[in-house]
């Protein structure tokens, strides 16, 4: 085996690139598909974890930005902008620097992990701190691509689903076809419906011999696919997937019908009871928003959804550390003591 080469060269012939397109990777995809032991026990199916936490900058993300980025570049671009509810602006301000391009970010104020923020920080991008929501970032950046000479990298940008695809491309060449069912958390609806596209363009082309029935889960307090109208005042402790109005709707709604799928919601305590879950029984950490994806099959085993036996991925978007805060918050406060050996062993109750 030789060493992965990143999205773009791994899967050139499948994704908007020509010979001149200049390519800025950080070596993005390959990310472990986990079998779920645990998971798997509690749903009678053969459930595994596309762990895309293990991206360079912690999340899927990383796999559309090497795309858009690449061709804001080759579009000859100086800066670029998005709107994020984190992990969009960590990628996007990692791969701009790789770029030599600035970058600008628009987040929902005291709405973002302190990991992602710092990742944007770090990375010198220009971040503002906006008095409302995601969504209205969202426009913000729209209006301001419209306007100026930035290019937008939020998902509304195609070349974003086509980088994201690959992930799909990756399941079904590791495992030899595609799922029987897919689950994935749905914030701004990207990433389902580039799953989809993946999943079935390697049908068409017979590489996969059938499609997984897509489900998507939202958080209850922010679930406008499910209810059919957008949320106004969008609430949920996965503040990845804080979204009211998602710009690729009608995509998840094609995945969802053409995949007989569904998109259904997950409520706060489900999706906190999954990431301890994974974290505890899986030895997996991934971030809240991440956790629906399980919450969700879990809720759709108890609703009799699946065939037993079923091989089932469940993709965990992001990694646990970018939200230390919710992880050490439910944690138990660590004991102190003095260099003695044996106070530790009492601690340990060893002794
Ligand atoms: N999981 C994580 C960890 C995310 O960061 C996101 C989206 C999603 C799931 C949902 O994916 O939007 O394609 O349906 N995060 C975006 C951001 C909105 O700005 O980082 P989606």
């Amino acid at each position: 085996s030789r060493a992965w080469r990143g999205l773009i060269e791994e899967y050139r012939d499948r994704l908007p690139v020509s010979t001149t397109t200049p390519v800025v990777t950080l070596f993005e995809g390959g990310t472990p598909l986990v079998p779920a032991r645990r998971v798997s026990q509690l749903t009678g199916c053969e459930v595994h974890l596309k762990v895309e936490g293990l991206n360079p900058t912690g999340s899927f993300k990383d796999r559309g930005m090497t795309v858009a980025i690449s061709k804001a570049l080759e579009e000859g671009a100086k800066a670029v902008i998005c709107a994020s509810t984190g992990n969009t602006s960590a990628s996007a301000a990692a791969y701009a620097v790789r770029a030599g391009l600035t970058c600008a970010v628009l987040v929902p104020r005291g709405k973002i992990a302190m990991g992602k923020l710092a990742q944007a920080l770090v990375h010198g991008a220009r971040l503002l701190q906006v008095e409302g929501s995601f969504d209205d970032c969202l426009e913000m950046t729209r209006k301001l691509a419209e306007n100026y000479p930035i290019a937008l990298v939020n998902s509304v940008n195609p070349h974003r689903l086509q980088g994201q695809k690959t992930a799909a491309f990756e399941i079904v060449d590791q495992l030899g076809d595609a799922p029987d069912v897919h689950c994935i958390p749905v914030g701004n609806a990207g990433n389902i419906s580039a799953y989809w596209m993946g999943y079935k363009e390697y049908a068409e082309e017979g590489i996969a011999t059938k499609r997984p029935r897509m489900l998507g889960f939202q958080a209850s307090g922010a679930a406008p696919l499910v209810s059919g109208a957008p949320v106004t005042h969008p609430h949920t402790i996965a503040t990845a997937i804080r979204i009211g109005n998602p710009a690729s709707w009608r995509l998840a709604e094609a995945a969802r019908d053409e995949s007989g799928g569904a998109i259904q919601a997950v409520t706060d305590r489900q999706i906190a009871a999954a990431y301890k879950l994974l974290a505890q029984e899986e030895g997996v950490f991934v971030e809240l928003a991440s956790a629906a994806s399980v919450a969700g099959l879990l809720q759709a085993h108890g609703q009799g959804m699946l065939v037993p036996g079923q091989r089932v991925v469940c993709t965990v978007t992001g990694n646990g550390l970018k939200d230390p805060d919710w992880a050490i918050s439910g944690a138990p406060t660590p004991v102190t003591i003095p260099v003695d050996a044996f106070a530790a062993a009492s601690a340990l109750e060893l002794a």
